[in-house]
């Protein structure tokens, strides 16, 4: 089974983690793909956040990061992926996701796809959150691998010199 991970990633947490270790897990293959969204403003570069998940995924044999533009269905179908995955964390993630979920597949019906539920000790974490705890000071190195937590402080200390 080949699956796409798709999602922003700005950046990866320890929740993308656990999705990403128990989805290695159950497929052959899995490709996590990086949203090139123009609409949002990413604190870290589409480049950026490539690497960082390059990095912390380097030890999966069968995972590989790439980055996408447009719709998923089309990224997926190029991929010929049979499905994608995405993590639920709590109910409120349930409507957005189901709705996500449906319409991905009345676009493409080839294209079904996986939950996975968090681990509890991650069901709280966001990429968001992470960025509002950094940009207070705040210790963000129990949500985020070390090298993610250094580029964050990087970008905080560029922010607090402009
Ligand atoms: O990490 P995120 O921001 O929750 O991921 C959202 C993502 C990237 C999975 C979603 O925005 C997406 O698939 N965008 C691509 C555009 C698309 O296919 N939209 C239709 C799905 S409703």
């Amino acid at each position: 089974m080949r699956a796409v991970y798709p999602g922003s990633f700005d950046p990866v947490t320890y929740g993308h983690l656990d999705i990403i270790g128990r989805a290695a897990h159950l497929t052959d293959e899995l490709i996590i793909g990086v949203l090139k969204n123009n609409a949002k403003s990413p604190l870290f570069s589409l480049e950026e956040r490539v690497r960082m998940l390059e990095e912390v995924t380097k030890d999966y044999h069968n995972v590989k990061v790439e980055a996408f533009e447009g719709l998923l269905v089309d990224f997926a179908k190029r991929r010929k992926a049979d499905v994608v995955i995405r993590g639920l964390r709590a109910v409120t993630d349930f409507e957005s996701e189901l709705q996500m979920a449906q319409t991905n597949h009345k676009l493409a019906e080839s294209v079904e796809t996986i939950f996975l539920t968090t681990g509890l000790e991650y069901s709280y974490l966001s990429s968001t959150i992470v960025k509002e705890v950094a940009a207070f000071g705040g210790d963000i190195s129990q949500f985020v691998p070390k090298m993610v937590e250094q580029k964050i402080q990087e970008k905080m200390d560029e922010r607090r010199r402009v």
